[in-house]
Order: C-alpha cells, then sequence, then structure tokens
C-alpha cells in the first residue's frame, strides 16, 4: 500500500492524473474504472486539460464505471452517465462504445447486473481503477454491511450517502434509495487502485480504511489486501493517520 499525501484538492486532482495518464501512455489500451461523486471532478478537468496538451490520447482507452442510480435515465441530470459526459467524456477523444456504465433504467435489474458482469469478464481485468470513498468508506455503493457483496449488484443505499448525495438533488426526497454497482471482487480484480479523498469529513474513513481492522462494515477495508493500492490523499483527509 502506498499512502500520497498532498496539500489540498489542486495537488491530489494533479498527482491522479498523472497515475491515469501514466498509465495510459504504458498502455494506449488501457481498461479503466472509473469513479463519480464531487472527489474526481478535478481530476477530472487535469485531464482533459493533459488530453488537449496532447499528453494522453484515450482513443483505445476503454473504460468502466463503478455504479449507476437505479431509476434514472441517462440523460436525467442526477444519473452517473450525464456527470461523465458533461464531466469528462465530451471533452476527450474516446470511443462511444468503450464507456461502460451500468444501465439506471433497466426492466430487469438482476439481468443488468449478470450484464454488466459478464462485460466486465469478456474484458479481461482492469488496469486501474479509480475509487473515491464516502464518509461510511463505502467504494462505488458497496455500502457498509456484514458481508463483501462480490459481483456487481442491485443496493439500497445507506442513509448516510442517501444525506450526502442530496447536494446534488433539488430536494432530499429526489435522491435515488437504490443502484446498481460494482461488487467487491469486481474492484479487487483490477490490476492496480488508486483511491482520492479530500476534506475532513473524509478523514475518519481513510483512517479505518488504513489502520482498521478489514471488515464488509468498512467496506473500503478491504483493500489492505490489495497488492498495488495507492492513496492520494490532501492533508485534510490524512489528518487522522497515525504516520
Ligand atoms: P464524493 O463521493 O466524492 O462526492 O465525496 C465519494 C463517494 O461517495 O464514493
Amino acid at each position: 500500500m502506498k499512502i500520497i499525501k498532498t496539500k489540498d484538492y489542486q495537488e491530489m486532482s494533479k498527482k491522479a492524473a498523472f497515475i491515469v495518464a501514466s498509465q495510459i501512455t504504458i498502455k494506449n489500451n488501457s481498461i479503466l474504472g472509473l469513479a463519480t461523486g464531487g472527489t474526481p471532478l478535478g481530476m477530472y478537468q487535469e485531464l482533459i486539460k493533459l488530453y488537449k496538451e496532447e499528453m494522453v490520447d484515450f482513443k483505445e482507452v476503454v473504460t468502466f464505471n463503478l455504479d449507476e442510480y437505479y431509476g434514472l435515465s441517462g440523460d436525467s441530470e442526477q444519473s452517473y452517465r450525464y456527470y461523465m459526459e458533461e464531466n469528462f467524456f465530451k471533452y476527450i477523444n474516446i470511443k462511444p462504445e468503450n464507456i461502460h456504465i451500468p444501465d439506471g433504467m433497466a426492466a430487469d435489474v438482476s439481468l443488468e447486473c449478470k450484464r454488466y458482469n459478464r462485460l466486465l469478464e469478456r474484458e479481461g481485468a482492469v488496469d486501474l481503477q479509480v475509487l473515491g470513498i464516502g464518509r461510511n468508506a463505502h467504494i462505488g455503493f458497496n455500502e457498509p454491511d456484514d458481508e463483501f457483496k462480490a459481483d456487481t449488484h442491485f443496493v439500497k443505499l445507506d442513509d448516510d450517502t442517501i444525506e450526502a448525495n442530496a447536494r446534488f438533488f433539488d430536494k432530499p426526497e429526489d435522491v435515488p434509495q437504490k443502484a446498481i454497482s460494482m461488487g467487491i471482487k469486481n474492484i479487487m480484480q483490477a490490476k492496480k487502485i488508486v483511491l482520492l479523498a479530500n476534506g475532513l469529513e473524509k478523514a475518519d474513513a481513510i483512517k479505518k480504511t488504513i489502520e482498521g481492522k478489514i471488515s464488509p462494515e468498512v467496506p473500503a477495508s478491504v483493500l489492505q489486501l490489495h497488492p498495488d493500492v495507492t492513496f492520494v490523499l490532501d492533508e485534510l483527509a490524512a489528518s487522522k493517520l497515525d504516520n
């Protein structure tokens, strides 16, 4: 496990963008696992800059997003598909057919989970998985639970997650209560993982993840078992770590 402490959000974002860009430089057809939320926005902006400067080329890159709200269509402004288009994909040269995001409007959600798992298996291991972390230490929408869910699954969101995500919606009751999420096995199968966190509200989750016991109650703690994981933290998110 590697921990990179950065001074602020901007430095965290730049560092993460360099890690992603160097992955693509090493392997132009890399499979990236991507995250949404407030945390990676700066990283996407830095990657767009690198693309415009011709430092990175997404022509052969394949992406898999971690999760999607259930019941939102891709053109709904709060869906993760919309987020990805608006904040990243529309600015780069990725091929639309290389973008994978669970379908939040699938009529049969268990079939959709199976389809997404099969796609992940067919493409082979994700080369680099980017993660954020919830205040409750969720990764993707793998919420605290009494067991780790291995595969892509349908999930009822935690009250804490719904509250944290309410900032993106007009009314708290508009926040979807359910989602489709890649599972812990899907995430752990990635060859490399980089987890980003900033702000004091993530400090407890980061401490438990890195220094605590491995437990499905702290989903991100499973990353202690991954052979190539890098935490890129700002000062506040790292502020409760022992070292
Ligand atoms: P955030 O969400 O980046 O909006 O804080 C992270 C997460 O829930 O994984």
